[in-house]
Formats: structure tokens, sequence, C-alpha cells
């Protein structure tokens, strides 16, 4: 009987248990043991592992965060940290391993691969930003909370004719800015793939907006375009409105996965564990045009993937 072993890496996302889950109940359901492996690769150095049984994933598919905890290991970005990992699966008899995380994560799961464990990635990050996949684990619940917080701040932006600069997750990624800027109905989105200009992208179009009557504005702005208390106090002074900045923050990553999300999970976990059990083989599951698809891990390392340009104008054309 082979044993697996499975863990979460990186940022958590809605619905990482929801995989766990999948991954678990799969392996036992095809008769393999299965370690859940606690704070990612901190705890693979360490061997910190418990047996996982069928009721050790019950009551977790709704929550938020991830039961087995997350953890960036600096350690583990090192050789010796990688070997020490290598020799503690071979210690614990774990012949392939799952990770939940995103591209660093799945970095790090090409060094074990070389090291002879097999490795299967699941993408889990709200940054939809692994390109191998249309959408990650995450993603849909993070835009979800976006916008259920977004729709609030609009109640007082308008109540006090305002603008409200609102700062959303994605370092290097516009993913959640652009479409839950399209579904709050924001006046301008800007994300870290498209360079803007303060005075014609936003000084210019708020004064152009306010001319048709418009007398509240909503702006998103992802988190890798710069500081959004600097821009509310510059479009203040620049247009008169009086303007507001909110930082979500970790809002984004908690809470209870939405049923795409959960879904999704279900179906790349059970993917996963059903690789180990019967190919053997170290892959990241991907979804592509709704079916749960595999890469090799250099192969899903090395593809890119764009924001969609024409929805980024199309946004903007709809918004004023
Ligand atoms: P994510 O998986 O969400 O992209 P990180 O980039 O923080 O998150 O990566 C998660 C963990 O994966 C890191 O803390 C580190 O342990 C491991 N990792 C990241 N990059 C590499 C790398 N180049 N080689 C080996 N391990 C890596
Ligand atoms: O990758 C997910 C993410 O939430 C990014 O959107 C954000 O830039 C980063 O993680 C923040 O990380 P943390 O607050 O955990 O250091």
């Amino acid at each position: 009987m082979k044993t697996i072993g499975v863990l979460t890496s990186g940022g958590d996302a809605p619905g990482m248990n929801a995989a766990i889950r999948a991954v678990v109940r799969t392996a036992i359901e095809n008769n393999m043991h299965v370690l859940g492996i606690n704070n990612g690769y901190d705890g693979l150095m360490k061997g910190d592992v418990i047996e996982m049984n069928l009721r050790s994933v019950s009551n977790i598919l709704n929550r938020g965060g991830t039961i087995l905890h997350s953890a960036r290991s600096e350690g583990f970005k090192t050789e010796a940290g990688q070997k020490k990992a290598a020799e503690m699966c071979k210690a614990l008899g774990i012949e392939g391993l799952v990770i939940i995380g995103g591209d660093g994560s799945f970095r790090g799961a090409q060094a074990l691969a070389t090291l002879g464990i097999t490795c299967v990635g699941i993408p889990g990050t709200i940054d939809n930003d692994i390109a191998c996949t249309d959408e990650t684990i995450g993603f849909d619940t993070a835009m979800n909370t976006v916008m259920e917080m977004v729709d609030k701040i609009r109640d007082t932006a308008e109540s006090h004719s305002r603008c409200s600069v609102v700062e959303v997750m994605g370092r290097d990624a516009g993913y959640i800015a652009l479409y839950s800027g399209i579904a709050v109905g924001a006046t301008i989105i800007l994300v870290p793939e498209v360079e803007y200009d303060m005075q014609k992208d936003v000084i210019d179009v708020m004064k152009r907006t306010l001319a048709t009557g418009k007398h509240h504005f909503v702006i998103i702005v992802a988190e890798g375009c710069g500081l959004a208390t600097k821009m509310a106090k510059e479009i203040e002074e620049e247009t008169g409105v009086e303007t507001r900045a909110t930082i979500l923050g970790h809002v984004q990553r908690g809470g209870s996965p939405t049923v795409k999300d959960r879904v999704l999970a279900s179906r790349m976990g059970n993917y996963a564990a059903r690789v180990l059990r019967y190919d053997n083989r170290s892959c990241v599951v991907a979804e592509k045009d709704n079916k749960i698809v595999d890469y090799p891990i250099n192969e899903a390392l090395a593809m890119t993937k764009e924001l969609d340009i024409d929805t980024y104008r199309m946004a903007h054309e709809i918004s004023i």
C-alpha cells in the first residue's frame, strides 16, 4: 500500500480545505495511506505529520484557511533544506506528495521531484496568477469578498458624494482588481500589468465623469500599483472631490469558499490523488475549458498568462 503526503504552502486561499478533503478521501478510497503535513515545507523538513483518516477531513469543506496550516519557508529554498525534506519523505515512507500552493510552491515541488519524490501541484492562490490553469482555487471567493465589501463602501461614497479608492490584493497580478472592479462598476481600475498615467487615466477621467453629473466614484487599485492613500490625497487635491482610501487586506484571503471554489478544489484534489495512485508522475493539475488536466511541472512553470486587455478596455468603456 502506497503512502502519500499532502501539504499547503504559500499564502492560504479559500478552498484549500476542500482540496485537502478530496485528496484524503480519494487516496483512502483507492487504498493509500495519507499523511497530513503541517506548516508546508517547514513541517516537511521537520517531519511534522499526522495520519489522516476519512473523519480527519469532516466538516472542513466549508471552511476558509487550511487545517494543515501554511508557511513561507526560507529554509526549504536552500539545497540542504530540500535534501532534508526528501530524506524525511523517505524516512516516513512518503512516495508521493500533493502540494497545494502557488508558483513558488511548485518550484519547491520541482526540486523535490528531482530528488526522487513524485510531486503533484494543485494551484491554490487568490491571485489567479498561475499560467497553466484558467482559474486557481480561492480566486472566485476572493473576488466575491471584494464585491461584497465594495458594495458596502459604495453606500458611504454615494451618501457623502465621495470618491473611494479601494486597494485589493495582487502584488504582481491584476485579476482580482479587474474582475471585481467590473462587478462593482468601478469608474477606474488600475492593474500592475497596464501602465497608467495619474493625470490622463485618473484625474482627467474623473473630471470628465463629474461633468456628466456623477458625484461619487469607486476606484479599484491592485496593491502592485502604488499606495492607495497617496493616490486618494492626490485625487482630492486635483478634483476637489472628498476622497477616502480603504485597504481591504486579508479579508480577501479568508472566509467560506464559494460553490465554484469548492467544486474546483474537489475536482483537482481527486485528480491529484488519482495521478499519484495510478500514474505515479510529477505534474501540476490545471483547469482548461472546464476540464481537469495536468502539465509537467517545468512546463507549467514556464508558461505565461496575460491579463485580458480586451476585458480591461471594456471595463473602462462602460464605467463612465
Ligand atoms: P506561492 O506558492 O503562493 O507562490 P511563495 O512564493 O511564498 O508562495 O512560495 C511558497 C514556498 O515555496 C516558499 O516559502 C518556499 O519554501 C518554497 N519556494 C518558493 N520558491 C522556491 C524555489 N525557487 N525553490 C524551492 N522552493 C521554493
Ligand atoms: O499571494 C497571495 C497574496 O495575498 C498576494 O495577493 C499578496 O501580495 C500577498 O499574498 C500578501 O502576503 P502576506 O500578507 O501573507 O505576506
